[in-house]
């Protein structure tokens, strides 16, 4: 057992995708699902969680709703990529058991209650996380790792914004939170745009084909949700599902170990994520991510996926 996990996350089609490779790991112990606003609202965001696990029978699975706004700003959605309803409006069943409240103290208490053990993967805007480490500040002294999907580093080819030119959606989405993080001492590491849209790791029309012909409950999900963007963007592009194989197979990602200033300006420069190198001496606090073996990636989420 590699460890214990708390996911948190604004689903969201590619959310759904990280949690359904999540759940088909038995190396990660899942303790909760905690929902943020982002993609969509947080009542849709928390509801869209517990119809991906109840679809997947795997209902004792809590969901905890957190933040229902970024920290400073009002929440700007971004329903024309994931759909109305978030999950590519493709029919998928409510849920029966509803979210529960209290996500933020869920991720402060887990994390307190096992020290040095809980990874919090975070794949959507800050908010919990910045709340959770200022509210209960013995949180980032406590959690393992926090793995967050955002940012964009400028780093590869790749590591251009995707809501500005410079600022990727989830930190631009709460920049503040984003500060907060980055300038805590808390163990990171950050999957951005710089590897998740690496042409090489995208669901294309072929390999989207390939999914919807494999059987049982989670491609079937997979493929009904991805639908969505196959017809309106010719891709799906994975974000979240590689902080997932990030905890699962940190080997899989080439890292540097740098600072990052966020910017909280209300300009273009909005949510930009600055690396910068430490002190000679020094240790960067984030480890970004700047390749992917994404032979191996694409072959751990099609195995994974096509689990019944
Ligand atoms: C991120 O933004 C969201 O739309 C996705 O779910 C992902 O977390 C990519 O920029
Ligand atoms: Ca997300």
């Amino acid at each position: 057992m590699l460890g214990k996990v708390i996911l948190d996350m604004d689903p969201g089609i590619d959310d759904a995708l990280a949690l359904l490779l999540a759940l088909s790991s038995p190396e990660l112990d899942i303790l909760g699902v905690t929902a943020v606003a982002g993609n969509t609202t947080i009542d849709k965001t928390g509801v869209n969680a517990r119809r991906v696990l109840e679809y997947v029978g795997k209902d004792g699975i809590p969901v905890f709703l957190g933040a229902s706004a970024p920290l400073a700003r009002p929440l700007s959605t971004a329903e024309h990529v994931h759909g109305s309803d978030g999950l590519g409006d493709a029919g998928i069943p409510m849920p029966v058991q509803p979210p529960r409240g209290g996500g933020i103290q869920f991720i402060a208490e887990t994390i307190r209650k096992y020290p040095g053990e809980v990874i919090v993967i975070a794949t959507g805007p800050l908010t919990n996380i910045a709340l959770a480490y200022t509210l209960y500040p013995s949180t980032p002294r406590l959690v393992k790792q926090l793995i967050i999907m955002g940012g964009a580093y400028h780093l590869t080819p790749y590591g251009r914004g995707n809501v500005t030119p410079l600022s990727e959606f989830n930190i631009y989405t709460d920049p503040e939170a984003a500060k907060i993080v980055f300038e805590s001492t808390a163990p990171l590491t950050c999957v951005g745009l710089d590897v998740t849209t690496n042409p090489s790791v995208k669901i294309d029309p072929q390999r989207y084909r390939e999914i919807s012909r494999l059987r049982g409950r989670k491609a079937e999900l997979a493929s009904k949700i991805m639908k969505y963007q196959i017809e309106r963007f010719g891709e799906v592009e994975v974000h979240d599902a590689l902080a997932v194989a990030a905890a699962m197979q940190p080997a899989m990602f080439q890292m540097v170990e740098m600072n990052v200033q966020v910017l909280t300006n209300n300009d273009v420069s909005r949510g930009a994520t600055i690396p910068f190198k430490p002190k000679e001496g020094g240790r960067g606090r984030a480890r970004i991510c700047i390749d992917i073996n994404s032979e191996e990636f694409m072959r751990l989420f099609l195995e994974k996926v096509s689990e019944a």
